[in-house]
């Protein structure tokens, strides 16, 4: 039988609310399709740990997770640790040290679903932001000046390479040839933002190697209110690291709620394992109340089963949430119901 490893890091908050429902599901699908995960727990790498012991993770953390197939995550943050420490010091080293330069976020209006946007059907919204993840406006390049002076300053120099482009970009495209839809490239190359009409320069490259993929760019705060207003229209939208971070939560609430968005972090060259983990964050308003939605991490885990060769567990997982949704009323809060976390969970697992 094939045994997968897997390294579980529930984070903090609403993290370790859903990570133990997504692992649940996986073991019910991975029995019915005759496939093992062997899992490895990393509880201890969060904000409580750092804390206590001064470290969001240990320093050979990265080695720990090396050998391991894939990564299932649940969210980073704490409000008595600054975001930048436990940030950088456990989600970003993991993304960056792994080269996981794709994070692919889906976003698809279920049946059942009410989104707050009026032309956001079942069925006709159905899209995939492909955010660069490595590089651009996250850079680690710049810092703070005269802290409480008049002159204080903060700069961040935004870098954007012509591989870290490339390659990205390139993955959308080839994404959007597998789909038979359309790209979208989020900018902003009106010329003030520097580093866009290189981007754009890079993005009409790749799309000339990509003749069967009709494209087109746009502004991004002209997409954002597109997003809102038509997002049927958009299949494929391709964004830095920055404009793809906020289309995705966005185009999630688009959806009806951040809490089902999920997130695959790729290296497409399977060189480093990939991490797979909700788009929202560990939610300190909700963590400790048992009410988080799962959805998300749930979905998260099905991408990871199809990084992993399993389509059609992966798709069984993807049925079992579209069939939740659409045949009954259990839903969490953020989806207007008043569900716990657990009983979402048991309703999920009665279809798998
Ligand atoms: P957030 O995503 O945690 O929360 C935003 C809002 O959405 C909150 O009102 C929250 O209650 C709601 N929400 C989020 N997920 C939900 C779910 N599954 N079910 C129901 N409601 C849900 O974003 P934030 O408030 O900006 O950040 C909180 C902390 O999380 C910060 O420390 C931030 O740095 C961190 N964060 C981590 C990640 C990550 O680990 N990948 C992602 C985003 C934010
Ligand atoms: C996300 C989060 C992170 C990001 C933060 C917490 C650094 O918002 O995964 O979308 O911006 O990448
Ligand atoms: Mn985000």
């Amino acid at each position: 039988m094939t045994t997968h490893h897997i390294a579980l890091v529930p984070g903090d908050g609403i993290g370790t609310e859903v990570l133990p429902p997504a692992r649940r599901v996986l073991d019910a699908v991975s029995r019915r399709h005759g496939f093992r995960l062997a899992y490895t727990t990393y509880d201890d790498w969060s904000c409580a740990s750092y804390l206590r012991e001064g470290a969001m993770m240990p320093d050979d953390g990265l080695d720990q997770l090396r050998d391991k197939d894939a990564i299932l995550l649940g969210a980073v943050g704490h409000p008595d640790v600054p975001d930048h420490v436990s940030l950088w010091g456990l989600l970003i080293p993991i993304r960056r040290g792994f080269q996981q330069y794709v994070n692919l976020r889906p976003i698809r209006v279920f049946r059942g679903v009410d989104s707050p946007v009026r032309g956001a059907l079942p069925g006709e919204v159905d899209l995939v932001v492909v955010r660069e993840n490595t590089e651009g406006e996250y850079s680690e390049i710049g810092g703070r000046l005269n802290r409480g002076l008049p002159e204080e300053l903060a700069v961040q120099e935004a870098v954007f390479t012509r591989t870290g482009v490339t390659r990205v970009v390139d993955y959308a495209f080839g994404l959007a040839a597998d789909r038979g839809s359309r790209l979208t490239s989020a900018t902003k190359s009106n010329g003030i933002v520097h580093t866009m009409p290189f981007w754009d320069e890079l993005v009409a490259a790749c799309g000339a190697g990509h003749p069967d993929v009709a494209w087109e760019q746009e502004h991004v705060d002209a997409l954002a209110a597109k997003l809102v207003l038509e997002p049927a229209r958009y299949d494929v939208i391709v964004a830095s690291n920055l404009f793809g971070d906020v289309l995705s939560d966005l185009a999630a609430a688009v959806a009806g709620s951040i809490g089902i968005a999920p997130a695959a972090n790729l290296n497409p060259e399977r060189t480093f394992p990939s991490m797979f983990e909700p788009v929202h964050g560990s939610a300190p308003d909700i963590a400790g109340r048992g009410v988080a939605n799962p959805l998300g991490a749930i979905w998260s885990a099905a991408l990871m089963l199809d990084h992993l060769g399993h389509q059609e567990a992966a798709g069984d997982v993807t049925n079992a949430i579209a069939t939740l949704l659409a045949t009954t009323d259990v839903r969490t809060p953020d989806l207007g119901g008043t569900a716990s976390t657990e009983h979402f969970t048991e309703a999920i697992l009665q279809l798998l």
